[in-house]
């Protein structure tokens, strides 16, 4: 298991964590007697959140971000492995536990045109955490529910609280899902590509407020994109996924100016640069990406890697400090950061 960076800040600390799913047609395949296939979308994460940090999730589709957020944000439940979160494990928590730390960790989904009820106005719709949660008496919401419109920078807000989904553009259907997630005053936000579904023109603006947020309110954010620019726009640190796994993890500028792990590398060389929504060139990758049901022995990146060797076929590389502040899963880390490889 690799060590973790920011040890006992006792934020957020994820350990050996693996989420399975089983595969449709697994039932008549136990059935006959047959073993049922499994989908490992999260296989062994560990990674630490520090209080008031922006921790970049990167990787291409499938490689378990959403499920990895998922998790944390007690969506769903993990197959094996803990989550602390000030210093409790989520995965061990009764239901109604899970219920109180609904305040402390939201999560802001990619489509807001999904995830806002049609049939609450704005007001009624901020409102309900508040009666769920049981955050604030009733003489209070309207207060905070104004005051919320204002930081997601809905203005004027009075003219916000009695208005319906529908009557909004997507860029302020996401401010009201940002809003209605900071409502509670959480302390981890998981952000699931929360720009991808919106118009270019709106995007940034979005980030910004987020950024605002994490600035002025001191919440701390897993940001999840599969878009290098945003990641290195919007993180302190960045997590590289493939597969179910980090292979990569450290200081976004470092990462992506000598990365540690040749999968970050080909990932960003396609980044021209620093600038959200411009990764427009594909990455040279070699291949599809393996599928992951069947995660390839050894390196699990290995038979898409240009510096394969023949130790990465056989031995999985652990996860392991290879600078300061930086964390690789390749056999030939130290190669690439010295620039031999
Ligand atoms: N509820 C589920 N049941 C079965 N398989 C699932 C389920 N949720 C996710 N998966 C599978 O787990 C893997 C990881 O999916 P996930 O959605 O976490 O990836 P992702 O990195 O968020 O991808 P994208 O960038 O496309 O959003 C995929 O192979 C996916 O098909
Ligand atoms: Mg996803």
């Amino acid at each position: 298991m690799g060590a973790t960076l920011g040890l006992g800040n006792g934020f957020l600390h994820i350990k050996d964590l693996q989420k399975l799913f089983a595969l449709r047609g697994g039932f008549i395949d136990s059935l006959l007697g047959r073993t049922q296939s499994v989908v490992r979308a999260v296989d062994g994460v560990d990674l630490t959140v520090s209080p008031g940090e922006i921790l970049g999730l990167v990787g291409e589709s499938g490689s378990g971000k959403t499920t990895l957020g998922r998790l944390v944000a007690m969506l769903d439940r993990p197959t094996s492995g803990s989550i602390e979160f000030r210093e409790r494990d989520i995965a061990q928590l009764s239901r109604a536990e899970v219920w109180q730390l609904r305040r402390d960790i939201q999560m802001i989904f990619q489509n807001p045109y999904e995830s806002v009820d049609p049939r609450y106005t704005i007001a009624g719709w901020l409102a309900e955490p508040l009666r769920l949660l049981r955050i604030t008496s009733a003489s209070e919401y309207r207060d905070r529910i104004l005051e919320v419109l204002s930081q997601v920078e809905l203005r004027p807000a009075e003219s916000f609280l009695d208005r319906y989904p529908h009557e909004l553009s997507g860029g302020q259907r996401q401010r009201v899902c940002i809003a209605r997630a900071a409502i509670v005053k959480p302390k981890l936000m998981i952000a699931d590509e929360p720009v991808s579904m919106l118009d270019v023109s709106v995007r940034s603006g979005l980030m910004k407020l987020m950024l605002d947020m994490r600035n002025e309110l001191g919440m701390a954010f897993i940001y999840i994109t599969h878009d290098l620019a945003v990641a290195r726009y919007m993180s302190d640190r960045i997590a590289v996924m493939y597969l179910g796994k980090i292979v990569e993890l450290g200081p976004v500028d470092e990462v992506i100016e000598k990365p540690a792990h040749p999968y970050t590398k080909i990932l960003m060389s396609a980044v021209p640069e620093p600038r959200p929504g411009r990764s427009r060139r594909r990455a040279n990758l070699k291949g599809e990406a393996a599928s992951i049901k069947e995660i390839p022995g050894g390196c699990r990146f290995h038979p898409r890697c240009p510096m394969v060797q023949p130790k990465c076929e056989e031995e999985e590389p652990p996860f392991v400090t290879v600078d300061k502040d930086r964390e690789s899963a390749c056999h030939f880390s130290a190669q690439l950061l010295n620039g031999a490889m």
